[in-house]
This record gives C-alpha cells, sequence and structure tokens, in this order.
C-alpha cells in the first residue's frame, strides 16, 4: 500500500466485491464508501509506517502479484512488545483458508522478524468466521469490551483475542 495513491486505493476497495451486507458490518472501523475517508486512511497508515508504528502488507498467492488481500499490524508498541493485527481479504476469497494464512506469515514477522510478545485484535462478536480464522492461527478470546466501538450508527460490543510468541509454532519448529 503506498500513500492515498489511487492505485492503493483501487486495492483497497476490491476487498469489498462479493462482500454482503454482513461481512461489510464486520470492516466499519474503515469508511470503505467514502474515497476521501479512505485516502486519508491510507495516507494516515503511510505515515505510521514511516514512524514504524504500522506495517501494511498486501497479500497474494504464492507466484502470483495479483491482489487477494490486506493484513496489517498497528498500533506497535516495541517498549511493551506488542502490536494490534487486522485484516480484509478480497471477497472473492472469504472462506479459502488465505486469510487464515496470511495470519501466520504476518505473526511470523511480528515475532520473529520484529520480536514482539503479543498480538492482539477485536472482533465483531457477529463474525463467527473470522474468530475461527483467529482460532486456527491460535489466538484466544481474552475479553467481551461492551459498547466498545460503533456499528451501524449503534455501540457494538468488541470482542478482544490476542496470542502471545510462546503459543505460536514458528515455521520450522517441530
Ligand atoms: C476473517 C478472514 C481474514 C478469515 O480468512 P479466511 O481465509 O476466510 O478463513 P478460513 O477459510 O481459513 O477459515 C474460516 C473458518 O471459519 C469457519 N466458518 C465460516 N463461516 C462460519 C460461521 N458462520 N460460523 C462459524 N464458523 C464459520 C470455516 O468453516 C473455517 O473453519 P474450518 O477451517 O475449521 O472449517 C476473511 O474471511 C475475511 O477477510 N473476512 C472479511 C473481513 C473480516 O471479517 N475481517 C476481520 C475483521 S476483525
Amino acid at each position: 500500500m503506498t500513500e492515498g495513491s489511487d492505485a492503493a486505493l483501487a486495492r483497497l476497495r476490491k476487498c469489498l466485491d462479493g462482500y454482503d451486507a454482513d461481512v461489510r458490518l464486520y470492516t466499519t472501523d474503515i469508511a470503505m464508501d467514502d474515497l476521501d475517508e479512505v485516502r486519508a486512511w491510507l495516507k494516515k497508515l503511510a505515515e505510521q509506517g514511516r514512524s514504524r508504528t504500522s506495517y501494511v502488507f498486501t497479500v497474494c498467492e504464492l507466484g502470483s502479484d495479483a491482489f487477494i488481500g490486506t493484513v496489517w499490524l498497528r498500533d506497535l508498541n516495541f517498549a511493551d512488545g506488542h502490536a494490534e493485527l487486522a485484516i480484509m481479504m478480497d471477497g472473492r476469497h472469504l472462506g479459502s483458508g488465505w486469510g487464515t494464512d496470511a495470519q501466520r506469515a504476518l505473526l511470523t514477522f511480528a515475532f520473529g522478524t520484529l520480536g514482539l510478545h503479543r498480538v492482539e485484535l477485536g472482533v465483531n462478536p457477529a463474525n463467527l468466521r473470522a474468530q475461527r480464522s483467529y482460532e486456527k492461527v491460535g489466538f484466544r478470546r481474552e475479553a467481551v469490551l461492551r459498547s466498545a466501538w460503533t456499528v451501524n450508527g449503534r455501540p457494538a460490543d468488541l470482542v478482544i483475542m490476542g496470542i502471545l510468541e510462546s503459543e505460536f509454532p514458528m515455521p520450522g519448529d517441530g
């Protein structure tokens, strides 16, 4: 992803192709229909990238440059060794296993390359596919924050999940 560029915007919006109304509710922390807001969001991500408080990656199949999703680490805190994971796969790649695979790649980077100790995330309680995918990677459900964000203009609960470095099997470990 590059700073607010039309190409980055187009790739991000491509995630929505094939999303039904329910799935769009799971990603309401980004107002994807307002292109100016998405542009501003990409600019902010690029700034965070420069200041090393966030890393944004494009997800591609091995051997291809075609965009099939995006996954990122944000709110990096090196002092305490943690960050937040967020992910959106292209609508045509939901339920394909690629999203779970992309999380494993990101956690390998977070724990192996960056040396973090913990990665956490927040997820809509109704987003069962995402929670199952996170559990497959090793995330544990830790808490439910009541009325912690806004969905459809209303306060909504948020499930917090986390994984520790010691709980994640790094590639190559027996
Ligand atoms: C969340 C996401 C990254 C997961 O990646 P994925 O590649 O689709 O996940 P997978 O196919 O590996 O795994 C999904 C699992 O959920 C299960 N699942 C699907 N729908 C389900 C439902 N309604 N209830 C319970 N489980 C469900 C699948 O059976 C599968 O589990 P299994 O492998 O044990 O059978 C991807 O679906 C996505 O981008 N979704 C839209 C955006 C989003 O929700 N992002 C997360 C915001 S917090």
